[in-house]
């Protein structure tokens, strides 16, 4: 399973890229937002600076929700760099679009979706990636792991060649509980990340062998 932050934050995919282990960033508009990012040239230059800190797939997202707007704010986006995919809604003009993206040698990365039936939408439009939000359907009293599993059932059994980016995560037992479910990627905050790290005992059995180090050192 390949990991990709979910942040706008250089600091913090400065951090995780900086573990050895970073493949993708994730953006959206609200975290470009979080970030104070204001003004289509400050927009494309943060793309840029993250791509050229992440040797891997950097989602940007559209704003526009009419074909003729997804297709030209697209365009713009993947010219900025070649690992750019453009991050489109789950919507009857987005599937449109990932299908014109497809055809045309661009990424995509299908985001908003909560069913079965939008990620069935999303892989025969041709997205690279489709990305189910695993937090929000938990918060809404769904199962959103679940719903990785069921797509990577349906996905198997189609040969459907769309990745399943598990997206929304919460917490370090999101991140286990989607590689076990099939994801192939997990995207995730960088506390999340830094959760896996975390066993009581690997503190108390490190801080026991440092003890003990100093009897011989
Ligand atoms: C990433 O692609 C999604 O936009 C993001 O994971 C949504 O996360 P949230 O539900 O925490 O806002």
């Amino acid at each position: 399973m390949k990991f990709f932050i979910d942040t706008a934050n250089l600091s913090q995919i400065k951090e995780a890229n900086d573990l050895g282990i970073l493949d993708g960033v994730t953006t959206n508009p609200s975290l470009m937002a979080k970030e104070g990012i204001k003004g289509n040239d400050a927009v494309i230059q943060h793309y840029k600076t993250i791509c050229e800190m992440v040797n891997g797939d950097i989602s940007a997202e559209v704003i526009s929700t009419d074909f003729a707007g997804i297709i030209e704010e697209g365009k713009k986006l993947a010219a900025i760099h070649k690992n750019i995919v453009v991050k489109v809604p789950m919507i009857k003009e987005g599937i449109k679009a990932i299908k014109w993206f497809t055809d045309n040698g661009i990424k995509t990365n299908c985001t908003l979706v909560f069913s079965a039936g939008q990620a069935i939408l999303a892989a025969k439009a041709g997205a690279t990636y489709v990305s189910p939000f695993i937090g929000r359907i938990d918060d809404s009293s769904w199962d959103g792991v679940q719903l990785i599993e069921q797509i990577a059932n349906i996905y198997g059994v189609q040969g459907f060649k769309t990745e399943i980016l598990a997206a929304s995560i919460r917490n370090a037992l999101h991140i286990v509980k989607c590689a076990e479910a099939g994801a192939d990627v997990c995207t995730c905050p960088l506390d999340s990340i830094l959760g896996l790290l975390k066993h009581p005992l690997t503190d108390i059995g490190l801080a026991k062998f440092l003890e003990d180090a100093k009897k011989f050192a």
